[in-house]
């Protein structure tokens, strides 16, 4: 997820307003979007200047002090969460096309950059980073030049019915000085609407600061903007209206989307963030593709243990990939806590696949342990949100979520899209061993795709859990229940009430509870149990409705997340949170989403600062 500025001024409000101030102002607001690299580029006098640098927006600010742009009405600016390619200064948007005269910045991801890549690389075209974005400017530079004889929107239209993913493309040309070219799919843009100048922004903080006016681009829609019109049309060139509205947000809610706090931004987030983990990694007949892990597919179909290295939630997120992974692959999976593992004498040999989990790529717990793994010899695979960080960087491969950077301390987006990529990895070692025939993989990749919409299904219908959270903001304690991989699912939710609300809470196996932990259950003890499918394969469900009748037997309140359908729990529940079904391994995606905003809801109302709780940081880099 990046930050997109956009803007078109006339010359005679330049004592006003420069173009450079305007994106740097609306880059400032945006960082959040994404800080790995930030860059503009402005149009005047005939030419399109470029400064971009990797870092933080400060780092450019430094460039652009060395190397001054000049005076200018027209720009673009970008802040980079990266996806394809790293952080470096080569990958940092602007790119170029046309000889230098056109300039492009791009969020989201091209799932077909790589064929369009090898065309324009067959076609003579160059390219110097790798970036998914520097072939969309090269494909426009070349309609500009070519078919579209230099009209700019034309140029954009004709590319972009030649993409698939998610994009959100700007374009300036020197030799179109006057103009900004938008175009979207998939990805957030809207127009900001000023007196004698216009905007363009990922989301309204990129411009709130010099007008409220706003206008929302539909999907598949170019939007030309110069200082005094405002032009929309649909890929296929027919006219189109966007939807106006005025921003009653001030800049800091604009910065969480009119949110309230990052935390449920994020929670909110969490479609995207699945969808976009999904994204441009199955081919044209479902296979799974991912390339990018670098690790020959020859030795992975060699692994004979996979070792799960990670903590917090990201362990949780591991236990899920466990039931999944050995499940589909028939290959044993430990989920170590990565702090204990490697003072454990530990065995691992050359056939072990050592998979670190981490939203950062930065936790000095999980990074020690990683290093440990490769110095006895293990092949080690990263999946993470941060792309570039130490713990990809120092693995042999990397399976990056696409998450978007997550803001708020505790982890809801990134641990879904963990789950995401886990399930992944899983399917993609059962198709390269054979476990998994294509059938199979394609039914279970058709389950997760619909997924997205499932959570946001749970968003929209999420009162009922916010009106119990208010009820219960004096609770004492609360426990969570759960069953194969609805286990972890406790686990996590235990961890989200005890970081935002600090309040007691305790996950457990509930097949455990008899064994012990079934002492703390009195009069009025809640206990939240996810339970398993009524469709699973194994009779966990008529179990875990034995769990429920057990501890209801003895005061609890029982509060059960449960599938649409499952009547058989509604008798010993005093509430119940249905979701929709999936298959029972992807349930963790579905059934964690009314803890999180069960959490969330309950801190709210103790007026607790969810977006930092006390005593955490968003990454641990101590042991
Ligand atoms: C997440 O809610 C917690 N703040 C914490 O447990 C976190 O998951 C853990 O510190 C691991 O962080 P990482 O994913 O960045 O490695």
């Amino acid at each position: 997820m990046c930050g997109i500025v956009g803007y078109v001024g006339l010359p005679e409000k330049s004592g006003e307003h420069q173009a450079l101030d305007v994106l740097v102002e609306g880059l400032r607001r945006l960082e959040y979007r994404g800080y790995d690299s930030a860059g503009v580029a402005t149009v005047s006098g005939g030419v399109v200047q470029v400064r971009k640098k990797s870092g933080k927006l400060g780092n450019l600010l430094a460039e652009i002090e060395a190397a001054p742009v000049g005076p200018a009405q027209v720009g673009i600016g970008h802040t980079r969460w990266a996806t394809h390619g790293g952080p470096t200064d080569v990958n940092a948007h602007p790119h170029v096309g046309d000889s230098g005269r056109l300039a492009v910045i791009h969020n989201g991801i091209i799932e077909n950059f790589a064929q369009l890549r090898q065309r324009l690389l067959a076609e003579g075209f160059e390219f110097a980073s790798e970036t998914d974005t520097e072939v969309a400017a090269k494909l426009i530079g070349r309609f500009f030049a070519g078919e579209a004889a230099g009209d700019l929107t034309a140029a954009m239209r004709l590319a972009v019915n030649e993409l698939e993913g998610a994009f959100t493309l700007l374009a300036v040309h020197a030799d179109a000085p006057d103009r900004v070219v938008a175009a979207r799919r998939n990805s957030p843009l809207v127009v900001g609407l000023g007196e004698g100048e216009n905007f363009l922004g990922s989301d309204v903080s990129g411009f709130i600061d010099f007008t409220r006016e706003a206008v929302e681009l539909e999907q598949d829609q170019i939007v030309t903007i110069t200082s005094s019109e405002v032009e929309i049309i649909n890929f296929d060139g027919t006219p189109a209206q966007g939807r106006r509205f005025y921003v009653d947000w001030d800049a800091s809610a604009a910065e969480k989307g009119g949110f309230p706090t990052f935390m449920e931004k994020e929670i909110h987030e969490q479609p995207k963030a699945v969808e976009d983990t999904l994204l441009g990694r199955t081919d044209a007949e479902g296979r799974l593709v991912l390339d990018e892990l670098r690790i020959d597919p020859e030795e992975l179909k060699a692994t004979t243990k996979i070792i799960v290295l990670a903590c917090g939630t990201a362990a949780y997120a591991g236990l899920v990939a466990k039931y999944a992974i050995e499940h589909w692959t028939r290959i044993p999976v430990e989920v170590e806590l990565a702090h204990e593992f490697r003072y454990r004498d530990p065995i691992i040999d050359e056939t072990t696949l050592v998979v670190s989990i981490s939203q950062s790529g930065e936790t000095m717990d999980t990074l020690m342990a990683v290093r440990y793994a490769k110095e006895q010899g293990a092949r080690t695979l990263s999946i993470c949100n941060t792309n570039g960080s130490t713990i990809p960087r120092e693995s042999d491969a990397v399976l990056y979520l696409h998450a978007g950077p997550e803001i708020a301390v505790a982890s809801t987006k990134a641990f879904l899209a963990m789950i995401a990529a886990s399930y992944l990895l899983g399917l993609y070692l059962g198709q390269l061993r054979g476990q998994l025939f294509s059938g199979q993989i394609a039914d279970i990749l058709a389950d997760l795709h619909s997924v997205p919409g499932k959570i946001q299904q749970i968003l929209d219908d999420a009162e009922q859990i916010k009106a119990l959270a208010r009820q219960m903001a004096d609770t004492p304690s609360v426990l969570f229940l759960g069953r194969h991989v609805g286990y972890p699912v406790a686990l996590e939710g235990a961890l989200k009430l005890k970081e935002l609300a600090y309040i007691h809470a305790e996950g457990f196996a509930a097949g455990e509870l008899k064994h012990g932990p079934i002492a703390l259950i009195e009069e009025g003890q809640p206990v939240f149990v996810v339970v398993p499918s009524p469709h699973g394969r194994y009779s966990l469900h008529s179990k875990v409705v034995s769990n429920i009748q057990e501890v209801r037997a003895r005061g609890a309140r029982t509060i059960t997340v449960a599938e649409e359908g499952d009547e058989a729990v509604q008798d010993y529940s005093e509430t119940v949170f249905h979701v929709p079904g999936t298959q029972p391994l992807l349930m963790p995606l579905l059934t964690t989403v009314p803890l999180q905003i069960f959490a969330c809801a309950l801190a709210s109302e103790k007026g607790y600062d969810v977006d930092q709780p006390r005593n955490l940081a968003k990454s641990v880099t101590v042991e």
